[in-house]
């Protein structure tokens, strides 16, 4: 496919999950030494898709090896870049490799009619790595901050109050369509419903809470550190955490979110506490969760809760001009 470089850049559909592995286990390990992450969850998913020779994407391939891949998926027709990783080669680097691969990531989805937005969140690499190229593409970039908290035995015995109207219990799966609600009302004209349209829609947001829930779309979902508030009057929910479990030392924070009626009571403070608690219950020792740097009102809370920013990434957008964004 590409003539001056000395590896060749081939449809990742050609390749089996076994030829794959070594790849993702160097992936797995850069996770976990960067962001204390145990990518292995993650990497058997993958697996399978890639068996199943579902994914659309790229690998670079150099004397027969497999030194780099970028995948994709899609949701009718938004694409959503998945993951984009390479070990140095003979006669590249990884970063030279990453590079070339998510061009060409770039340049089939741009190109293919049926593809109306382009969404990437790749949490690994440090913000502005592949800035020039998203910008050239005519991508929106947001910069986005891997937060982390250091969690100490006494948190396990946080006790939090609610307002008597309202119910604090721990999420049901149940609770799915009513959260779904919430999180399309929490997000309205927000930044981050501008970075994942999912956000905007009811069905967008059940989906995104079944990816969370259901499919260990982003750690393994933590029923135990995930919990909801509800109105008692209009039975509705109102507020929620939502907790995974990264590694067997980090817990993760997927959604926080509180409906506009009630803010700034100390909802939101109340359920980060909360999820705190029950993973020093569960043995972690840290808590870490994504925000995007906008959201000034999200970092003053996290901030004030002692998260330290521990990594920065992008999060990209692009929406094919005269379609509806
Ligand atoms: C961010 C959010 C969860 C805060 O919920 P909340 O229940 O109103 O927050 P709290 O009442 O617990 O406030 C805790 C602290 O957050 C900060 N904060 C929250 N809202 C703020 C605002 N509008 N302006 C300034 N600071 C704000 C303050 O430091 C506040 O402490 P204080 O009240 O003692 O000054 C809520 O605004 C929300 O759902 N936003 C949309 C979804 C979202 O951004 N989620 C986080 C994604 S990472």
């Amino acid at each position: 496919m590409t003539s001056s470089l000395s590896y060749d850049v081939l449809d990742l559909r050609h390749f089996s999950a076994s030829a794959l592995r070594p790849l993702l286990d160097a992936e797995a390990a850069i996770w976990s030494e960067r962001l204390h992450w145990d990518y292995r969850a993650s990497s058997r998913l993958l697996l399978q898709y890639l068996d199943n020779r579902l994914l659309p994407g790229y690998v670079a391939v150099e004397n027969n090896q497999i030194t780099g891949y970028t995948f994709c998926v899609y949701e009718e027709t938004k694409a959503v870049i998945g993951d984009l990783f390479a070990v140095p080669a003979l006669s590249a680097t990884a970063e030279s490799i990453q590079h070339t691969l998510l061009k060409h990531q770039l340049e089939t989805l741009l190109n293919s009619p049926h593809i109306d937005r382009v969404e990437s969140q790749m949490l690994l690499h440090p913000s502005g790595n592949y800035s020039e190229l998203f910008v050239q593409a005519g991508f929106t970039l947001f910069r986005r901050l891997f937060l982390v908290q250091r969690l100490n035995p006494s948190m396990a015995t946080i006790r939090v109050e609610m307002p008597s109207d309202l119910e604090l219990r721990p999420w049901r799966d149940d609770d799915l369509s009513s959260a779904a609600r919430l999180i399309a009302i929490a997000y309205r004209g927000h930044t981050d419903s501008a970075i994942n349209d999912q956000y905007r829609t009811l069905h967008g947001s059940q989906r995104f809470l079944n990816n969370i829930v259901r499919y260990a779309g982003c750690g393994i979902f933590s029923q135990a550190a995930s919990h909801v508030v509800v109105d008692r009057s209009r039975r509705e929910v109102v507020a929620l955490v939502l907790g995974s479990r990264v590694s067997a030392q980090s817990g993760h924070v997927t959604q926080l979110c509180v409906h506009p009626d009630y803010r700034r009571l100390g909802i939101a403070r109340g359920l980060l506490n909360l999820a705190a608690s029950h993973f020093v219950r569960l043995g972690a020792n840290e808590i870490s969760l994504t925000v995007t740097e906008a959201n000034v009102d999200a970092l003053d809370l996290y901030e004030s809760e002692g998260y330290e920013c521990r990594h920065t990434f992008d999060a990209t957008v692009w929406q094919r001009p005269n379609t509806v964004s």
